[in-house]
């Protein structure tokens, strides 16, 4: 069959999503993210696509730095709220979601208790491209638990992949 421009981003699932979050001021606000990828390794540069409307966008380039957090499977009811509710709605969506937080050590960025691995990441361009806004940052540091050694411990670290909004957050689940 031939894929209609809407669907192509399906044909990528299942998919890892991390968690975006940023603050500026009295808000903080964070969102699931599957479109994001490691462009360079020195320096370390990554790239996240977000639609220009989102409130999480907006505060990440307000702030000019945002963190991007690994979250576990055990985690997948907290994304899906973050994915349900803007940012725009509440003053802190990290708090509404249920998500401790703390500051960045390199960066004023929200560093969720609950992830398995933190980038800090500071913004050096947003990139309007079609109907989504291409974030390019610095990591500036990153840094993980211990189901993180050179490679994931699948052992303690079950990920979350994605596999479409289908009523909610599906998951592919291969046993
Ligand atoms: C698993 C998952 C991955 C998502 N990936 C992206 C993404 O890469 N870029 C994007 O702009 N929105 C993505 N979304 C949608 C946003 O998370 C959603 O619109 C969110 O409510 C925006 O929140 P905000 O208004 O606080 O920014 C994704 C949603 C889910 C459930």
């Amino acid at each position: 069959m031939e894929v209609e421009p809407s669907l192509i981003h399906r044909l990528f699932y299942p998919q890892v999503p991390l968690v975006i979050a940023a603050k500026a001021g009295a808000r903080a606000s964070a969102m699931p993210v599957v479109s994001y990828l490691s462009v360079s390794e020195k320096p370390p540069i990554v790239a996240v696509a977000c639609a220009p409307r989102g409130f999480t966008c907006k505060l990440a380039r307000r702030a000019r730095c945002f963190s991007l957090s690994v979250l576990g499977r055990e985690e997948s009811s907290t994304v899906s709220k973050l994915a349900t509710t803007s940012g725009a709605a509440v003053k802190d969506k990290l708090a509404m979601a249920g998500l401790a937080y703390s500051d960045g050590t390199k960066l004023d960025v929200p560093v969720l208790d609950a992830a398995l691995a933190t980038l800090e990441c500071r913004l050096l361009s947003a990139v309007r491209l079609g109907d989504h806004v291409l974030l390019v940052a610095r990591v500036e540091t990153a840094y993980a638990r211990d189901a993180f050694r050179e490679f994931w411990d699948y052992g303690k670290y079950r990920p979350i992949l994605y596999a479409g909004w289908q009523g909610g957050l599906s998951q592919y689940d291969a046993s």
